[in-house]
Parts: C-alpha cells; structure tokens; sequence
C-alpha cells in the first residue's frame, strides 16, 4: 500500500477482530494509523502490535471524526448502532456482519468478482458471509465456461465462524469428553465435540436457517443474478478454523475437466490441490492462516454429464472476513472512492 487511510477496527478483540490486526502487520500497515475499539468490557486492554501496545476504547458514535476507514466486526446491533454516525463523520464504513448486506445502496463486494460494485457504495459496504465468499469466487469463473442452469453446496463449517466464544466451547467440551465429565454447552444447541450439527443460524419458516438464506441470497447478488438456481445445507462441524463445501454445478453445456482446472488456476485467489490418486486435496488443517481459497476432489457430476462436484477450503477468518474486508478497502484506495482521503 502507497497511502495509509486512517482506520479504525471495532470488534478489535475478537475472531475476526484479532486477524484484522495481523493481516496489517503483514502489510507493514502503521501504527498510528490504527485505532482499536470494542465494548465497554474492553476498554483500557491493550494488544500487542509490532513493539507497541494499542490501546482498546469502547465504541461510541463519537469515536470515528478522525477516521477515513471504519471497519465494523461485531454483532449486527453494533453495526446498526455505529455505522451511520461513523458515515456521518465521512469515513467509509466496511462492515463484516449481515446487517446491511442484502441493503440496495449497501455493495456486497469480494473484489475478485464484483470489485467495480464499490464504485456505487454510500458510505457502507458489506462483506459476504464467510461460506457466500469462496463460493461465489469459483462460480464467478465457472460462468465464464457455459452458463449455469443450478448450484447446490453443503457447508461443513468451522466453530470460529460463530466467534471467539465457540472456540473455547469446542476446545471445554473437548477435554470434558476426554476426561469424562458432563459437558457445557451456551453458543450451541447441542453438544459439538466429536459430532456435528446441521444447523447454522436460526430456522426460517420453509425449513432452511438464516445462514443458508443468507448464502443463496448473497451469491445472487454479487453475482448479479437474482434468477440463479441455487439450494444450500449449512453444517457446523468440529473444526477450529476454515470453512469447507462440497459443490456441485449444472451447466447448460458440457463442460471439460481441463477447462475447469486451467480456469481455476488462472483465477485471482484460488489454487488447486486437486490429485486424488496421490489423496492430495484441500483440508482446514492446510489451509489455515493461508489467504486463497483451495480448491480440489474436481470431478464430472456422476449422474449428470453436463455436471461438476468439487470441494472447496477458505480461512473463514482471512478470506472469509478480515482479509476480504481490507482488500476492500484497497480497491476503494485505487477506485479512489474513499471520503476525504
Ligand atoms: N467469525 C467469522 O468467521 C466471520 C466471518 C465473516 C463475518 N463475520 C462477522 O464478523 C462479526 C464479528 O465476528 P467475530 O467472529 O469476530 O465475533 P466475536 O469473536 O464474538 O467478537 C465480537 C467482537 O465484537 C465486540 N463487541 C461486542 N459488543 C460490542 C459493542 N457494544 N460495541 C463495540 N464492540 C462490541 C467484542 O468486544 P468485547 O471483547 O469487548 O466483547 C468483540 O471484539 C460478526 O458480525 C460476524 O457475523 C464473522
């Protein structure tokens, strides 16, 4: 980076908080230009960066006048709450939760696919959901092979999408069975050591939850598309860190293997691992702390000559949020499209 924006992270000490930070100091991103926020219960922490201590403020919709670039990972009444004062200030706002993101005037931008979006923002921009980004960067490119009639994906998806909380809840649990006690459970609604739950977020009234809502209704609009055929399954599993999908792609042509291999390995943000014979492919453990996304198991749809089944890993935490939310603010860097900078 050239020029550093002002910015300030709310949500500074949790999951997504915590990589923010260590993504710019791998982008060398100066001290004095990062301000640290949280909730009351914070205020006065201080967290480690290069040989500094930042300090941690509360947030409050007076704490953004000197910033260009606010980002917001908290819950969504945080988002709700601060973000228009934060616009009124003049910074721009990128926000990782779900407050805004199905918003008109609000870009949902992965800027590998949908970058020009920022160009239209109002003050706030959202990042997709952690499961919504990987998928919609493989189908962006998949489209360019044949048009596709249908997409269906099953989520296998870490505890830290569900924040810092669930981490230890898995990690408690965990030793509780191995030392053969009862175990607690207060993020999930059932015991998710050695188990899995098929259930991410809340149940709507036909039968999906909110994450699945939000995956389908996320990729049609970034991909532009809101006539897209598109079903999804959303399962927590115990994994701490990346999330997994099993895809599976309808085109309306047939489409060859050695396209879709050359098309993913000229793509901005994937790599493939894709040697079965070898049991070479993606898995969370690998991919952990890495920025692309992975992709592997590429084969023809058994039952369908015109389809694909492949697996993708992404780290929820980089690509999936805090990585994502600051490629964004490049873009908006170079679209120049950041208030007062
Ligand atoms: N985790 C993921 O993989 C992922 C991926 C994409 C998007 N997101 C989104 O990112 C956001 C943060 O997720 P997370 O996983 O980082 O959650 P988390 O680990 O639970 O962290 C929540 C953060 O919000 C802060 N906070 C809580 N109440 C606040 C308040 N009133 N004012 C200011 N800050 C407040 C907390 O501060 P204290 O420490 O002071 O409580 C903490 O820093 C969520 O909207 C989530 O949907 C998460």
């Amino acid at each position: 980076m050239e020029s550093y924006p002002s910015i300030s992270i709310v949500g500074a000490t949790g999951a997504v908080g915590k990589i923010c930070l260590e993504i710019l100091k791998e982008k060398n991103y100066p001290h004095e230009k990062i301000k640290l926020f949280a909730s009351k219960r914070s205020e006065g922490k201080k967290i480690k960066y290069f040989d500094q201590e930042l300090l941690v403020h509360e947030a409050t919709k007076s704490s953004f006048h000197n910033s260009n670039v606010v980002f917001i990972s908290a819950d969504s009444s945080v988002s709700l709450d601060l973000a228009p004062s934060a616009v009124d200030s003049g910074a721009l706002v990128i926000d990782d939760g779900s407050a805004f993101r199905m918003k008109e005037d609000v870009p949902l931008v992965v800027p590998e696919v949908n970058e020009e979006d920022i160009n239209y923002h109002k003050g706030i921009i959202s990042i997709p959901n952690c499961t919504t980004t990987p998928l919609v960067m493989a189908i962006h490119n998949l489209k360019k092979l044949s048009p596709i009639k249908r997409i269906q994906s099953t989520t296998y998806q870490a505890v830290s999408g569900s924040g810092s909380l669930a981490v230890t809840e898995l990690q408690s649990q965990t030793e509780q069975i191995i030392n053969n006690e009862k175990i607690t459970m207060s993020v999930y609604p059932h015991q998710i050591a050695f188990s899995l739950i098929p259930q991410v977020d809340d149940f709507m009234s036909d039968g999906y939850t909110k994450e699945e809502h939000k995956m389908i209704n996320e990729t049609k609009k970034i991909l532009h598309d809101k006539d897209l055929n598109i079903s999804a399954t959303c399962v927590r599993v115990p994994v701490f860190y990346c999330h997994s999908e099993a895809i599976s792609v309808d085109f309306e042509d047939e489409v060859d293997l050695n396209s879709v291999i050359s098309t993913f390995k000229n793509s901005q943000g994937i790599k493939i691992i894709n040697d079965g014979q070898n049991e070479d492919y993606p898995t969370p453990s690998f991919v952990q702390g890495k920025d692309d996304i992975y992709i592997g198991r590429i084969r023809k749809d058994s039952s369908n000559r015109k389809g694909l089944n492949f697996w993708i890993v992404s780290d929820n935490l980089r690509k999936g949020a805090a990585l994502n939310a600051i490629q964004i603010m490049e873009s908006a860097i170079n679209l120049k499209k950041i208030p007062n900078f």
